[in-house]
């Protein structure tokens, strides 16, 4: 596989989605359009699977296995395509959102989510992950003033705090491929430390 594979996580609020399509937009800009998807969702069938599990009461593990469904189909019919033919991806969320919302915050085991994600993708990892961390308390002031929150965004401090914590352990276990980006600051302070990791691996 040719093409390189992004992906943007961190709690609700922290502000991901935004740099994400501003990344896009540069990288079009430079004549090096990207596929954007996004998880849960980024195909017909998984896009159905994110409605269930956003909207729908269910226990941890039927969350992972959602999760983890969603995932094989988005690999399957969109992800491992476009890197076949060498596009880069950037994906809003990835299987680092599992181990953070469903091992972190729910309190999954980790070793069932491991089996879970070397049963549906084997040994493909990102190129890169771009992890916007920022506090618990800012990323809901950010909520508050944006959106009507989902099941997810209806969690308390608590809550964000271990998903938080989750990133930080995925983050300590792969430092080389999973980036710590301050998104506390500015919108441009943010998207100069995007563009200094890019500039840093050369792309
Ligand atoms: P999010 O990516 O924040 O989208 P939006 O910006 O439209 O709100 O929402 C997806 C939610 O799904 C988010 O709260 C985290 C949750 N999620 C999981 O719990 N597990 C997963 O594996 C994934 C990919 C997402």
């Amino acid at each position: 596989m040719s093409g390189r594979f992004i992906t943007f996580e961190g709690i609700d609020g922290a502000g991901k989605s935004t740099h994400m399509s501003a990344l896009a937009e540069r990288l079009g800009s430079a004549g090096r359009p990207a596929v954007c998807t996004r998880e849960p969702g980024g195909t017909p069938l998984a896009e159905s699977l994110r409605v269930l599990m956003l909207q729908q009461a269910m226990d941890p593990l039927t969350e992972a296995l959602l999760a983890f469904a969603a995932r094989r189909d988005h690999l399957e019919k969109v992800i491992r395509p476009a890197l076949m033919r060498g596009d880069t991806v950037l994906c809003d969320r990835f299987t680092d959102a599992t181990f953070a919302y469903q091992g972190g915050g729910r309190g999954m085991d980790r070793a069932v989510l491991e089996q879970l994600e070397s049963w549906v993708q084997g040994n493909q990892q990102p190129d890169l992950t771009l992890w916007f961390d920022v506090s618990p308390e800012v990323a809901a002031q950010r909520r508050a003033a944006a959106r009507e929150p989902d099941r997810f965004e209806r969690q308390d401090l608590d809550f964000f705090a271990r998903v938080r914590a989750a990133y930080l352990a995925r983050q300590a276990a792969s430092p080389a491929r999973f980036v710590r980006i301050d998104a506390a600051g500015t919108l441009a302070q943010v998207a100069a430390q995007i563009t200094a990791t890019l500039e840093s691996r050369r792309w």
